[in-house]
């Protein structure tokens, strides 16, 4: 069983994944994190993320960044977002992600374009969305519960333009695949977004 799940960021599509991985015993890959460690390279390097070539030569990073937690902050997704719109870099990633979705016994996927251009013909497509004033105070409290000191304006802000700019892109834009199952979360606690998310995948299996 092949699991695609996108929507926009602080959407509640990360945590949904992981209770979906952990409730269907499947293995999960955040593809976010991919283009994350693009741009964290990059912005090591000193390079420009809107530079393709800059973008590429971030391509090559060490596996362990994966799951190193310097790739969570908002600085460097501001950078992911950026290094994702060339359409070299989406090639580079994609033959992972696409490996990763095809290994026996199935796999859930976790971003933008999973159930479009990594996963077309998987089993649940999932577009998890809300609105962008509920993400963004998910988002800001959050970070205040980390202890860091944020204002929620830029952070609405800040998520607005990360919308804007992974819509409107012209490689593999954010958008529901056609015949992916909308869950809306704008008026949902997690913990029923999550119910509802078990009752689609039950749904289609
Ligand atoms: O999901 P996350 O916020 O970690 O993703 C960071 C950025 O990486 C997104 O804003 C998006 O631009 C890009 N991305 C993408 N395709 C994916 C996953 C993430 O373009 N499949």
């Amino acid at each position: 069983m092949i699991i695609a799940i996108d929507g926009p960021t602080a959407s509640g599509k990360g945590t949904i994944s992981r209770e979906l991985a952990a409730h269907f015993q499947l293995p999960l890959m955040d593809t976010g994190l991919l283009y994350r460690a693009v741009g964290w390279t990059v912005r090591e390097m000193g390079g420009d993320p809107d530079s393709e070539e800059d973008a590429l030569k971030g391509c090559i990073f060490e596996g362990a960044l994966l799951s190193d937690p310097v790739l969570r902050n908002e600085g460097v997704g501001a950078y992911a977002s950026k290094v994702s719109i060339h359409p070299a870099v989406r090639q580079t990633l994609n033959k992972r992600q696409k490996d990763f979705a095809t290994q026996p016994g199935g796999a859930i996927l976790d971003g933008r374009d999973i159930g479009t251009v990594i996963a077309p013909d998987a089993d649940v497509k999932l577009f998890v969305t809300a609105s962008a004033e509920a993400r963004a105070v998910r988002r800001f409290e959050e970070m205040i519960g980390r202890g860091e000191k944020v204002n929620f304006d830029d952070i609405l802000a800040d998520i607005m333009k990360r919308d804007e700019r992974d819509m409107n892109r012209s490689a593999a834009p954010l958008k529901p695949a056609e015949d992916a199952d909308l869950l809306d979360t704008t008026d949902l606690t997690i913990g029923d977004a999550v119910q509802q998310a078990i009752a689609l995948v039950n749904a289609k299996i």
